[in-house]
């Protein structure tokens, strides 16, 4: 693939290492150039590293009005050889082109999608914040140009990447353990819906729960099936818990799921962990009761964003609140968010393959 460059004059451009006055918030930030490529009459084209700007689109792009539109989230790290190493890219590129499917969408060819990246970052290098716990979140993503009204599968299509220096997800970082709104009245995928993929749509239509979720509270909504009989996930990252003996048990995948990189990587990463961690259905009764006879002694979230956020405590919509152990940040979750944080900046090393 040849890559085009239209690069800001050098006096635009970040020239020397960003380091941050305060700490850098998640998303916020852009670096100062993006990546595009096109595609149109059967074939990707033209694909070039640009500043990073509004661009052009019709009114009636079909992304705008039927929300064919899909994303990708992944993260690169600042290693001590000062180079920086994107995690489990690969992953995210399949992801991204299963995602597309769903939505009748045309996919980028992986390779297409990491040399993209992989130029853009190199381009924008400067840009990763010296600032602990840092990042360069990439966020790549595809959607529909076509200009016509009529419901049908777009044939034009932009694929973008724009990268964001960020900090933690939430702004306590991993010290707090936030509050999840467990809500029998918002769901947030249905059997053969979009829900395995991750749709534009999906999270427009997870924001009227976010809100609600907020007066309770609570950080987001834990969202169950649609019969209210079993957890499925977050939205912005996948559930897990973890037993009295340490196993952790994570949802099995759905099609009403989508499939975690994070949540993936931790079920590969069994022997690192010094536990077992395992899928499996998650009944919420069951749930409950294990929370309040001790069974089940943590709990939290797990996505690329966020890494490991550690859940303390539900509220359900009647108000009644479940403490988890004491609520507090447990040993057993910060040894996953300890061990998987490690192998990103590259302190210890983990499986092969997974930084590039
Ligand atoms: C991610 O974890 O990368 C996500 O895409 C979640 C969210 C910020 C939408």
């Amino acid at each position: 693939m040849q890559i085009t460059y239209n690069l800001k004059s050098a006096s635009e451009r970040r020239s020397e290492a960003f380091e941050p006055k305060e700490n850098v918030g998640f998303g916020e930030l852009r670096t100062d150039h993006m990546f595009l490529m096109d595609f149109s009459d059967g074939q990707w084209h033209n694909p070039r590293v640009v500043p990073y700007a509004p661009f052009e689109v019709a009114p009636g792009a079909i992304a705008l009005h039927y929300g064919q539109s899909v994303f990708e989230g992944a993260k690169a790290f600042r290693h001590n050889d000062e180079e920086i190493y994107t995690f489990r890219l690969d992953k995210n590129a399949e992801r991204l082109n299963r995602s597309a499917d769903i939505l009748c969408m045309e996919g980028v060819p992986e390779v297409m999608q990491l040399a993209g990246i992989e130029a853009l970052i190199d381009v924008d290098r400067l840009w990763f914040p010296l600032q602990e716990d840092a990042c360069l979140y990439i966020r790549p993503f595809i959607f529909a140009t076509e200009d016509r009204l009529s419901v049908s599968p777009s044939e034009q299509y932009t694929f973008c990447v724009i990268l964001s220096p960020s900090g933690p997800y939430y702004n306590d970082g991993f010290s707090k353990a936030i509050r999840l709104l467990i809500s029998k009245r918002f769901h947030r995928a249905v059997s053969g819906g979009t829900g395995a993929s991750k749709a534009s749509g999906n999270y427009a239509a997870s924001l009227k729960a976010g809100k609600v979720a907020a007066e309770y509270g609570a950080a987001q909504v834990l969202y169950l099936d649609a019969s209210n009989q079993q957890i499925e996930e977050v939205g912005a990252m996948n559930h897990f818990h973890i037993l009295k003996d340490g196993t952790v048990i994570i949802p099995t995948f759905t099609d009403t799921i989508l499939k975690s990189i994070t949540s993936e990587s931790i079920l590969d990463l069994g022997e690192l962990l010094g536990c077992e961690v395992r899928q499996e259905t998650v009944w919420l009764d069951k749930f409950i009761q294990d929370i309040e006879s001790g069974g089940i002694i943590e709990a939290g979230g797990f996505g690329t964003a966020a890494v490991v956020a550690p859940v303390g405590s539900y509220i359900f919509e009647d108000r009644r609140v479940l403490t988890v152990g004491d609520g507090a940040v447990g040993k057993h979750t910060k040894r996953i968010y300890q061990v998987l944080t490690d192998i990103q900046k590259g302190h210890i090393s983990g499986p092969k393959n997974w930084l590039r």
